[in-house]
């Protein structure tokens, strides 16, 4: 372990691609976590030697020096109990995080989270603006730290500031409803480029922009009264997908596989939802759908089996906390009712994964289930996609997952409608596999043209593009 020096690429981000964990020997230690933002953005630190700033996940508020670890510079942000309870849990994820999923539950809006908020995004913006060299590119990402922009800006104004939203960008008649919506847009108008996942999130912001903030507006660009201009246009996030289907490929992966398809009783056909357990997944209507069909008769036990893995996540949220309870009453309900012995309906594992046996998963089932109420990318849908390289499987998939926009040879469903998801389930279930390879082989194409690699360099080479005046570039 050694220690980093300065960056002329800094990630800031909420956290760091580590978490601070007890080893079993009683010592502390870090361990690679979970997380779609993690994949995405190593293989563009490694390759320019970037810093990385973020919170390693849990509640000390002694912070520790920055530190190399497996080839990472990691600037750790440590977060206080109180800036844990109200600014991670509450006004990230207890009020942007359901406003911005078109309040598929209700936001809660409180004066303290919101100062919490602003503290927290204030320390980022400053220890950014000490590892960042002269010139240097910053990115920002998501939904916690968007007025780090406007912050370092007045910190650092010779650095070229970029931020990446991950989740969906809320029409302006929800975003209205924040109290603080105008620090916000002006917080995000301290980068030079707001990356979104879709083109209709960068035109909810411009239009916004336009609205509350009575900038001038020109298709992807706003004009700021000082001179500078910021464009704001989709970025579609994407996979490492040569690496996953390198995984998929392994023979201990497939191994495991079949062990997997074995343990389960050999069934027909294996369906599969993998997802954070959170209510913007719809993961409690896409089983009551599975559940009603073999209840119909329509799907049997014998022939059909749903493995649902629930990651944890975000546990002592209250709305998080309801959810998992109801997940446990209804997979009970269900398995009591429709299981027989050793054949239950639903197979639920509430538990993270390791890279590996995820990919095993995926290349047991037959049917992949993605069902959000709203998703920013979903990059499950993807993952599964790369390691179907033998061109079999079936993809169901929500129309409000931002990954629809791509995998557009899906089986398309509204996961509001629960008998239009039955027909569906019942459609990849019944499907000719000639037809479900040609789905799967356009599919994996996309996703394979488009990985996450691509997605990180057309962001920075867009970065070098906005405000040539700038000296340095950084690119992946
Ligand atoms: O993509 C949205 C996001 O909140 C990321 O910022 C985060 O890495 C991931 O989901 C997991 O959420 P959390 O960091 O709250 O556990």
């Amino acid at each position: 372990m050694s220690k980093p020096g300065r960056a002329d690429l800094v990630i800031v981000a909420n956290r760091l691609p580590v978490d601070h964990v007890t080893l079993p020997d009683g010592t502390a230690g870090w361990r690679r976590s979970p997380g779609g933002l993690v994949s995405a953005l190593e293989p563009v630190m490694r390759a320019n030697e970037g810093a990385w700033i973020g919170w390693p996940g849990s509640g000390d508020d002694t912070e520790p020096e920055p530190f190399v670890e497996d080839g990472l510079q990691l600037v750790p942000m440590y977060l206080s109990e109180e800036e844990v309870r109200e600014f991670y849990e509450g006004f990230s994820n207890g009020t942007l995080w359901p406003l911005y999923h078109d309040l598929v539950a209700k936001p809660e809006f409180h004066r303290e989270w919101w100062d919490c908020y602003v503290r927290v995004n204030r320390r980022f913006a400053e220890r950014a603006a000490q590892i960042a060299n002269e010139g240097a590119t910053v990115w920002v990402q998501d939904y916690q730290l968007q007025l780090v922009p406007q912050m370092l800006r007045e910190l650092r104004p010779d650095l070229r500031i970029g931020f990446y939203l991950h989740i969906p960008f809320p029409p302006p008649e929800l975003f209205s409803q924040l109290p603080w919506r105008r620090q916000l847009l002006e917080g995000l108008l301290g980068a030079d480029l707001i990356g979104f996942q879709l083109p209709g999130g960068a035109a909810n912001f411009v239009r916004l922009v336009r609205q509350r903030l009575g900038h001038k507006t020109h298709r992807d660009l706003v004009y700021l009264p000082d001179g500078r201009s910021v464009k704001a246009a989709a970025f579609p996030i994407s996979i490492d997908a040569a690496g996953f289907i390198e995984l998929a490929r392994q023979e201990s992966v497939m191994e495991r596989a079949a062990a997997i398809r074995e343990a389960l009783g050999n069934p027909r056909k294996i369906f599969l939802g993998i997802d954070r357990l959170d209510y913007t997944k719809g993961i409690y209507a896409r089983l009551r759908a599975f559940a009603e069909l073999i209840a119909e008769g329509r799907l049997d036990v014998e022939d059909a089996v749903f493995v649902q893995v629930a990651t944890p996540s975000r546990e002592r949220v209250e709305q998080y906390r309801i959810l998992r309870d109801d997940i446990d009453r209804l997979v009970g309900r269900i398995n009591g009712d429709l299981g027989r012995i050793g054949r239950p309906a639903i197979s639920y594992l509430h538990s993270s994964y390791p890279r590996e046996e995820m990919a095993a998963l995926y290349r047991a089932a037959d049917i992949m289930v993605v069902t959000p109420y709203r998703d920013g990318m979903n990059l499950v849908a993807k993952e599964y996609v790369a390691c179907r390289y033998d061109d079999q499987g079936a993809l169901v998939l929500s129309e409000f997952a931002g990954a629809a926009h791509e995998l557009r040879q899906a089986y398309m469903v509204n996961p509001y409608d629960i008998n239009g998801m039955k027909s569906m389930l019942m459609e990849a279930f019944d499907a000719d596999p000639k037809e479900t390879a040609k789905r799967m082989r356009a599919m994996r194409k996309q996703v394979v043209d488009n990985d996450v690699t691509a997605w990180a360099d057309s962001f920075l080479n867009e970065m070098a593009q906005v405000r040539p005046e700038h000296g340095k570039t950084v690119r992946p």
